[in-house]
């Protein structure tokens, strides 16, 4: 998708949630509607979908696409390096990130959000593409927006 197309399309779906979002405080709705907005506009998402922190570990929420991972392996691959440097990290390359773990073979590129309360990160949306090098500056200004709307 070019660029101004991907601006255009995250603004609407930004728009949109804003809306969307004040039916309900509950942070699993919020997340679930997050989710299916977004992976159903946009062709490049494969796999979106958060993990939260539950007792230290980091558990599946909220997602769309194939099966997922329920519980991932602490202080390794995406999500926990996203977690532990506290910001958003995208991978062109899965095979090349070091200890990515893959939930599906066919995930080829990745970027991670963190999800901020009180100055702490309590998870993570994730969002996995078959194409190499899928996500942009452009994806991660919008998503990291959407998310402070949880
Ligand atoms: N690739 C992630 C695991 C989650 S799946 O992509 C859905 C990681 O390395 O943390």
């Amino acid at each position: 998708m070019n660029k101004d197309l991907l601006e255009r399309r995250y603004k609407r779906i930004y728009n949109q949630l804003s809306d969307l979002l004040l039916k309900t405080n509950d942070r699993i709705a919020r997340m679930a509607t997050i989710v299916a907005l977004l992976h159903h506009k946009m062709p490049h998402f494969f796999w979106t979908g958060f993990y939260r922190i539950v007792n230290g570990e980091l558990i599946v929420g909220p997602y769309q696409g194939p099966l997922a991972c329920q519980v991932l392996e602490k202080n390794k691959g995406v999500c926990w390096a996203c977690i532990n440097r506290r910001e958003t990290i995208i991978v062109p390359d899965v095979e090349k990130f070091p200890g990515h773990i893959a939930c599906d073979p066919r995930s080829r590129s990745e970027i991670t959000v963190p999800l901020w309360e009180d100055n702490k990160v309590y998870g993570v949306l994730d969002v996995d593409s078959k194409e190499l090098n899928a996500f942009c500056e452009i994806d991660r200004f919008w998503l990291e927006k959407i998310v402070k709307l949880l």
